[in-house]
């Protein structure tokens, strides 16, 4: 249980609060690379602050304040050039730094006049990594995008997709060290929901968090494993500061504002031996729903919805002074206790856990992966046939994570790896 006070330090992520800060230190994805091909200039609200995400006409990235700071006009109706943003109601142009570069007017008025050297609109650098752009809303010296091992592994279809989520993005991110939900939001409440009485999911007999250097490891053994299960032996990764890691998939939880968070999913699957050499020309995206139409209820058919379900069921921002953590909790109480130390590492002008700065580390980040074989070496066509339980995670037949998966991006699917995906979710 948390004092009200307490609550909220986790949950504010404007400009100047303590969480803010310690979130301004990291890159975040906020869109994908293909979505700013059809229109180069994309409205954005990131960490409590409004702003336009652009890409110009020669390919350079941008995100600079929603409002243009002559009038205030509304930029994600400006118009790119070949550098930088112009505000389409007196065509003043910025560049990615946020300089005011051109002032059509005042410049034919005052050619010796310097009005635009006075003039800057609030700007962040964007880079582009994995299909995804990420933008870095922190002070300089600025860090490097971790370069993940997933992100260098060859042979792969990768897709992103995003749901937006309306609530708060700590509680989405407190999921992420939860092992026991997946005995009961996954396993059991998807057999209860396709109609089935059971038989129940094989219980949790116990289970580990460690902290290591890029965020904390949950091990656990189930009823049906031991020790030298992978579950145990390597673990999965909550991924400092605001991500899952799976294996096959990353989930970063971007906070939007104390209200709503972007949920950004990467999934990577691997190529059959018989279609390599594989290369992805274009990474798709997608947007996943989170509600049904008619029934106005949450989408409960596949693994990510469910989770969001526990998100928003939290109430927009979880009140942690009425909530009774129990043994299963122990890692949410050691990351909440990590984001405090950070905080005031930060206040003592120190930084942060998981900030990369050297280049060759970076080269390729490892992690720990179950099944880290089947990503990076693949199967044969035979061995993907003849996968011996359901679920193949390296090359999938179905596609359990997000429902509404388009057909456009099904069917790339289809082509890149030759495996038929069945229409179905983890509710069967
Ligand atoms: S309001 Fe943007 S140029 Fe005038
Ligand atoms: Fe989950």
């Amino acid at each position: 249980m948390l004092k009200e006070s307490q609550n909220r330090m986790f949950q504010e992520v404007g400009p100047g609060t303590p969480m803010g800060n310690l979130m301004r230190h990291y890159w975040h994805p906020v869109a994908a690379v293909a979505e700013l091909d059809g229109n180069p200039t994309k409205p954005i609200r990131l960490m409590g602050e409004n702003l336009v995400l652009y890409k110009d006409l020669s390919g350079g990235y941008g995100l600079v304040d929603r409002h243009c700071p002559h009038r205030r006009a509304d930029m994600s109706y400006g118009f790119v050039e070949k550098c930088g943003l112009r505000c389409n109601y007196h065509g003043w142009l910025f560049d990615e730094k946020g300089a005011c570069i051109e002032q059509p007017f005042e410049e034919m008025i005052d050619p010796d006049g310097n009005f635009k050297g006075k003039v800057n609109i609030k700007a962040y650098p964007v880079e582009a990594k994995a299909g995804m752009l990420w933008a870095y809303m922190g002070s300089e010296p600025t860090p490097l995008i971790p370069n993940w091992e997933p992100f260098t592994w060859k042979n792969g279809f990768s897709q992103v997709v995003f749901s937006h989520i309306p609530c708060n993005w700590f509680q989405c991110q407190e999921n992420s060290i939860d092992p026991v939900h997946f005995e009961w939001m996954h396993a059991n409440w998807s057999t209860r929901l396709g109609n089935a009485e059971g038989p129940y999911a094989p219980t949790h007999q116990k289970i580990k968090f460690e902290e290591f250097e890029h965020g904390f490891i949950y091990k656990r053994v189930r009823e049906d494993t031991d020790e030298e299960n992978p579950l145990w032996t390597v673990g999965r990764v909550c991924l400092w500061p605001n991500a899952l890691f799976t294996g096959g998939h990353f989930e970063w939880r971007v906070p939007v504002d104390d209200e709503n968070t972007l949920s950004v999913s990467w999934f990577f699957s691997r190529v059959p031996h018989d279609r390599e050499p594989f290369v992805q020309e274009r990474i798709p995206y997608w947007t996943s729903p989170i509600k049904d139409p008619e029934t106005g209820r949450w989408i409960s058919s596949h693994i990510i919805n469910q989770d969001i379900i526990a998100w928003v069921g939290q109430g927009v921002q979880a009140d942690r002074t009425q909530e009774h953590l129990g043994r299963s909790d122990e890692g949410i109480i050691m990351i909440r206790k990590r984001y405090v130390d950070d905080m005031k590492r930060i206040d003592n002008g120190e930084e942060p856990k998981g900030i990369y700065r050297d280049k060759k580390a970076n080269g390729c980040i490892d992690l720990p992966i179950i099944g880290k074989e089947q990503f990076i070496n693949g199967h044969t066509r035979e061995e993907i046939d003849n996968f011996p339980r359901d679920y193949n995670p390296s090359t999938p037949n179905r596609f359990l994570f997000h429902a509404g998966q388009p057909e456009e991006v099904r069917k790339q699917y289809e082509a890149a790896t030759g495996v038929k995906m069945m229409d179905k979710g983890i509710v069967e």
